[in-house]
């Protein structure tokens, strides 16, 4: 049988250490140097796997740009900060937004690019050719300078992160571990790794009997980070997921792991390896507990549709001017009860 490399290296691994967490398999599926998702994908939308709010219009762009306008006044310098950025779809937008609506502070903004994947890099600097001057690309949240206040916001950012997957059975916890046997990936459960037990007992993590769930270790790290490099904080976080009491209820008692391949979703995600993006709910709850933790306070969460609501979407909308059928199309999706704007959370943090 021909394997495509990132499943080569996958087995490779766990023939030299024996069964692997799931967090690593994922890892390598997103994010492995050279076969992971997340490492070749150059562009998403139509031509990729999945489509993002930022693909659908500029509406989502221009009322998060509108935020960062209102939080800085009457500064001298606009540092924005944007995590996970993809193809710059949303700092396209963003930055459209200053452009028509306060050149003057457009004159003062830096928009600071954070994203891992350097396939994509051609992509934003296309979809960026107007505001060439503005942007600075950076793989990784480490090589952001250290500024006095930022404007930090994410889209689908927080759900892309790999994740452990744990079980409870008879009131025990146990992590899912991946082996190979007969041409098969296997799946074993096993004791607990100190990063689970941790994530568990810190966010006071409560979940059914015969339940599986997902934990992300990695967020503390990422408000450590962020903290360290900023003494003033607005960040703006847009994410599908619940509340802790809400993402570990029963309805949800096969986690929330989902594969997305050419705009078909699958909940095997044993397959097609690096080929595939891969996702879980976001646990808001960890968001808010280790902002809090790193002196970044939430002081807003809701869904997306209210925060469009109250967040200046009908100034965007100006009257009189017709939207692009794109754009009505976004607005529908972002609006209507059970769409994207239900599903989706805002959480807004500051220091
Ligand atoms: C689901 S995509 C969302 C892209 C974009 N925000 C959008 O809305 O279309 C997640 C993006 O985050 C990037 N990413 C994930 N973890 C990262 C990290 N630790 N540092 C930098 N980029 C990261 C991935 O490469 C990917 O482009």
């Amino acid at each position: 049988m021909i394997f495509n490399s990132a499943k080569k290296e996958i087995l490779k691994e766990i023939k030299e250490k024996g069964d692997i967490p799931f967090k690593r398999f994922m890892e390598i599926c997103l994010y492995h140097p050279k076969y992971g998702y997340y490492r070749n994908v150059k562009k998403l939308g139509r031509e990729g796997d999945f489509f993002t709010s930022a693909h659908l219009g500029t509406i989502l762009g221009k009322v998060i740009a509108k935020v960062a306008e209102n939080y800085f006044e009457d500064d001298e310098t606009v540092q924005v900060v944007e995590l996970g950025a993809g193809e710059g779809l949303l700092a396209k937008d963003f930055l459209d937004f200053f452009v028509g609506e306060n050149i003057d502070k457009y004159s003062k903004i830096t928009y600071h690019i954070v994203e891992g994947n350097q396939s994509v890099y051609k992509e934003i600097e296309k979809n960026l050719k107007e505001h060439s001057s503005k942007f600075i690309i950076y793989s990784s949240i480490e090589e952001l300078p250290e500024l006095p206040k930022a404007f930090i916001f994410s889209n689908e950012f927080f759900d892309a992160f790999p994740v452990h997957i744990v079980s409870k059975k008879k009131g025990i916890l146990s992590e899912l571990y991946i082996g190979y046997k007969d041409g098969m990936y296997v799946k074993r459960f096993k004791l607990p790794s100190k990063e689970v037990l941790k994530e568990v007992e810190e966010l006071k993590i409560e979940v059914c009997e015969d339940c599986e769930f997902e934990v992300n270790s990695d967020i503390e790290a990422i408000y450590k980070l962020l903290s360290s490099k900023f003494n003033k904080i607005k960040m703006v976080t847009v994410d599908y997921g619940y509340g802790q009491e809400e993402l570990y209820h029963p309805d949800r008692k096969n986690g929330t792991i989902m594969g997305y391949y050419k705009h078909k979703a699958y909940e095997n995600v044993f397959q097609f390896e690096g080929e595939m993006d891969i996702t879980s709910h976001v646990n808001f709850d960890a968001l808010i507990h280790y902002g809090r933790k790193y002196g970044i306070e939430s002081v807003y969460f809701k869904n997306q549709r209210t925060f469009l609501l109250d967040n200046g979407l009908f100034e965007v909308l100006k009257e009189g001017e017709e939207l692009s059928l794109k754009d009505s199309f976004q607005l529908k999706t972002l609006l209507l009860p059970n769409s994207m704007g239900d599903i989706f959370k805002v959480l807004i943090q500051e220091k």
